[in-house]
């Protein structure tokens, strides 16, 4: 995977059309393809040599599958295209947060960016040493500053002057020095599909001022217990354009600069995530043109990259296996009724994100139709897709949704007590269950039936 676009784009068996499958679209000639990873092989879609409608067999549905060779492909291709400049690949664990994945993640050389203790204790339980961590989140708390701080993290991302202030507490009182990043909000506007996933802009909550920023550096000198280590942007997500990371680069270089002139000596530069992917098989962002542009404005400065990539590293290498329940027409519409909707996968209805949705088993006979794949909660936002033309599947029938590995199960709920589905790795030809099913006793667990008021009390309710 040499190409250089964070998404190589369809592969050779039977590409989707551009911009396939949204509504109005055009349906696809041949079946469509999930990307690299998930080929069709004699008419079934296949998970490096498994075919999936095997694994759904196996492991039952809805599942999320991951190829574990995509996963680890996509971080070396990060490596190779920094290759130029000293790079920390800190994944975003936010992405995708099952042990096993950032277990290979870590082992192939990545570090971690968290936002909560949770996400700490996770990564630190794949194997992934806390040097190589990055604290982000606009409401850390003093236990996890504390604990982040006992293992001896990389460094705070800081997001506001009295968050710095109460972290210089938490090391004073441990006799300690806090690492620290400044997180800059560096005013940009960031092209991406909705504006929850935009955050480089003035008016979101991340991040400090420029000008705000600035004068906290140059309070570094009174301040013992902090070590202002770095620097750190972050402009949103599934952002596809080089152009957006280049104005904040130029920003946040040009403070590194002038931070630097006052004698705090930086070590590193934070770029953030937010490389963007191709949800329709299109190419996502252009990593060499990112590369190239950093790296050498880095290099001449002696400056260590980070970037904390999340999406484009499990993005694609995963896919969510879907069994068809039911079909109805109403309205004039034709529904397609899935064991999966928003409590697996969230992206469709919370952001109206756009995934392929393909059958597992390719029948050149099947009807084509307009349907709205549906999810089975009682909400009328639950769906995977709507105005979909796809080879019009029967109850039974297994379908594929694409790109699911990032946001997937890492914002699965358990709405309408629903059990979150099971995970499985593909690797080195074999599926490994990496996550149980839940059960209704997972959920139960933790709730409590407080005695019955006794009449006596006079506090019981009619
Ligand atoms: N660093 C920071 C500080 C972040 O807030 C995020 C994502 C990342 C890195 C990783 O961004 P990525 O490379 O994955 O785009 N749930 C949304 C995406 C939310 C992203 C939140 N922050 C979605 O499904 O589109």
């Amino acid at each position: 995977m040499g190409e250089g676009v964070l998404s190589p784009g369809a592969g050779s068996s039977g590409a989707a059309p551009p911009g396939g499958g949204g509504a109005g679209a055009a349906p696809p000639a041949g079946p469509a393809d999930l990307g690299p990873g998930f080929p069709w092989v004699q008419g079934g879609l296949t998970c490096r040599g498994l075919s999936l409608e095997g694994l759904a067999r196996r492991f039952g549905t809805p599942l999320y599958v991951y190829d574990a060779q995509g996963i680890a492909d996509r971080v070396h291709r990060f490596q190779e295209a920094f290759q130029g400049v000293d790079l920390l690949l800190a994944y975003s664990v936010k992405a995708n947060g099952n042990l096993a994945v950032l277990n290979r993640i870590g082992l192939a050389g990545a570090g971690a960016d968290i936002v909560s203790a949770g996400e700490l204790e996770r990564a630190l339980r794949a194997g992934i040493p806390a040097s190589r961590m990055v604290f982000a989140g606009v409401g850390k708390t003093v236990r996890e500053m504390e604990r982040a701080l006992e293992v001896g993290i990389h460094a705070f991302h800081v997001e506001s002057e009295e968050e710095l202030n109460v972290l210089e507490g938490v090391a004073r009182r441990r006799g300690e020095r806090a690492p620290v990043g400044i997180r800059v909000n560096p005013d940009v506007e960031s092209p991406t599909p909705h504006h929850y996933t935009a955050t480089g802009h003035a008016t979101s909550k991340f991040g400090i001022p420029v000008t705000r920023a600035l004068e906290l550096y140059r309070t570094a000198p009174e301040r013992p217990h902090l070590w202002f280590r770095g620097i750190d942007v972050h402009i949103g997500s599934q952002i596809v354009a080089v152009e957006p990371y280049l104005a904040a680069l130029d920003t946040v270089l040009e403070m590194t600069d002038r931070i630097r002139a006052d004698g705090v000596s930086l070590e590193y530069l934070d770029l953030g995530g937010g490389f963007g992917v191709g949800y329709r098989g299109e190419g996502g962002l252009p990593l060499d043109r990112l590369a190239g542009a950093v790296t050498e404005r880095l290099r001449e400065r002696g400056l260590r990259l980070i970037l904390e990539p999340g999406r484009s590293i499990v993005g694609e290498a995963g896919v969510l296996l879907t069994r068809v329940l039911y079909r109805k027409e109403s309205g004039g519409k034709r529904f397609v009724i899935t064991d999966a909707g928003m409590t697996e996968l969230l992206r469709p209805s919370h952001y109206g994100g756009w995934h392929r949705v393909v059958p597992v088993l390719h029948d050149p006979a099947a009807p084509e139709a307009v349907v709205d794949v549906v999810g089975p909660v009682c909400e009328s936002g639950d769906f995977l897709a709507l105005d979909r033309p796809l080879a019009h599947p029967g109850a039974g029938d297994l379908l594929a949704v694409g790109t699911a590995g990032a946001y997937g199960f890492s914002m699965a709920s358990n709405y309408n007590a629903r059990c979150r589905p099971a995970e499985v790795l593909v690797e080195s030809g074999r599926a490994l269950l990496i996550r149980r099913r839940e059960e209704v006793e997972d959920l139960l667990r933790g709730e409590v039936i407080p005695p019955a008021p006794s009449p006596e009390s006079g506090d019981h309710t009619p």
